[in-house]
């Protein structure tokens, strides 16, 4: 089967798009909106840049198309985000802050999570989430049709719940993250295995 994305709607193209490249990532990123409330919404088109500095982007679009989502919004305002590693105990939460709340209502609270003050950056942080990175915004490039955009990030601040690390290293087995597949599909990260790189 070949698939042509020219012959196809951008609905279509979207499924093409999240079945293939999978599984993701998924930044679950915190904001601040302009009443000082707080926003917080998942974004699997998400990946690291580079280490030097540390760098990672998130990819936002549209609702409906149009109007740039609350995320994208507060970050072009105020320079700053909070991207939380979602696991398999937090999948619930994330799944709720999904949903598309008014403007200004405080998604931290709105899914029962705790929120607390981060170091560097205003937007606060999930208690809960077992890392947490703040971030400055580096700069936002707008791509596709209807504008979607990149939003790149320098990662100024890991917070890692101690009780993941083993012997200084995260441990796959106790973060347990998860990732997002197609549709209502998403991944585990229980099945691993080790294959050292060729010399
Ligand atoms: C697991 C998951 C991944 C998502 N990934 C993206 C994404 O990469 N880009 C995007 O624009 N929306 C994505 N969404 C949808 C947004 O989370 C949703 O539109 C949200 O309401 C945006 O919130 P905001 O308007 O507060 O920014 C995703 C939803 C889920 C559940």
């Amino acid at each position: 089967m070949k698939v042509d994305p020219v012959a196809i709607s951008s609905d279509a193209a979207y499924y093409w798009v999240i079945a293939a490249i999978a599984p993701r990532p998924i930044a679950w990123t915190s904001t601040l909106n302009e009443d000082g409330s707080a926003n917080l919404a998942p974004f699997s088109f998400f990946t690291g840049v580079t280490s030097d500095p540390p760098t990672c982007l998130i990819c936002v679009s549209r609702h409906g198309g149009t109007r740039k989502k609350d995320t994208w919004v507060n970050i072009e305002r105020t320079g700053e985000f909070v991207i939380h590693v979602v696991t398999d105990a937090l999948a619930p939460q994330m799944n709720a802050t999904s949903r598309a709340f008014p403007y200004g209502v405080d998604e931290l609270v709105e899914a029962g999570l705790t929120k607390i003050p981060s170091d560097f950056v205003a937007p606060p942080r999930v208690a809960e989430a077992p890392i947490a990175m703040e971030c400055r915004l580096d700069r936002i490039v707008e791509v596709g049709r209807s504008g979607t955009a990149i939003i790149i990030g320098e990662i100024l601040l890991w917070h890692v719940r101690d009780d993941l690390l083993v012997e200084g290293r995260i441990d796959a087995g106790r973060l347990d993250a998860i990732g997002r597949l197609s549709g209502a599909g998403y991944a585990r990260t229980r099945d691993r295995f080790d294959m050292p790189r060729p010399k």
